[in-house]
């Protein structure tokens, strides 16, 4: 079979680019900008959201705010009444509170640059 001899680099040559470049091609995240992540810092503050603020959501979308302490502080009143399904609002003390927003308004201040949401649906 001298035939497929012949032909099989170019029918490799074929197959190569049929399956490297649609994957090339795409753009990352099919241009979507990446989603935030948000590193759980070290320090009081840690325990408090771990204790208060993880039972029902991820903390990543914190960076989507920059906002000054009273609105933080608004935000976190809303969690007291939020509910997951299994947990009813979290209570914090206004010490923790306080610890809280220390850390969200130097991590996510007004003078901070929100991460920009996902605009497609
Ligand atoms: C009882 C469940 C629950 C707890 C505990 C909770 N959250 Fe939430 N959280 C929610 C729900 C439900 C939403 C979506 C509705 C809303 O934004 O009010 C939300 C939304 C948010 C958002 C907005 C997310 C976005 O994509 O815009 C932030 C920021 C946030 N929570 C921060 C916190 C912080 C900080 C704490 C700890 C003090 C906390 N959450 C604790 C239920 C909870």
């Amino acid at each position: 079979m001298t035939l497929f001899r012949t032909r099989a680099p170019l029918a490799t040559a074929v197959l190569a680019t049929v399956v490297v470049v649609p994957i090339a091609a795409q753009p990352p995240n099919r241009g979507r900008p990446a989603r935030p992540v948000v590193t759980l810092p070290d320090g009081p503050v840690r325990q408090v959201i771990l204790g208060r603020c993880t039972a029902c959501h991820g903390i990543d979308e914190y960076a989507y705010y920059a906002m000054g302490r009273d609105d933080w502080r608004a935000l976190v009143e809303r969690m007291k009444t939020a509910r997951s399904g299994v947990v009813e609002g979290t209570k914090i003390s206004d010490a923790d509170l306080d610890v809280l927003l220390d850390w969200l308004v130097a991590e996510f201040g007004p003078d901070s640059k929100p991460f920009p949401r996902a605009s497609a649906k």
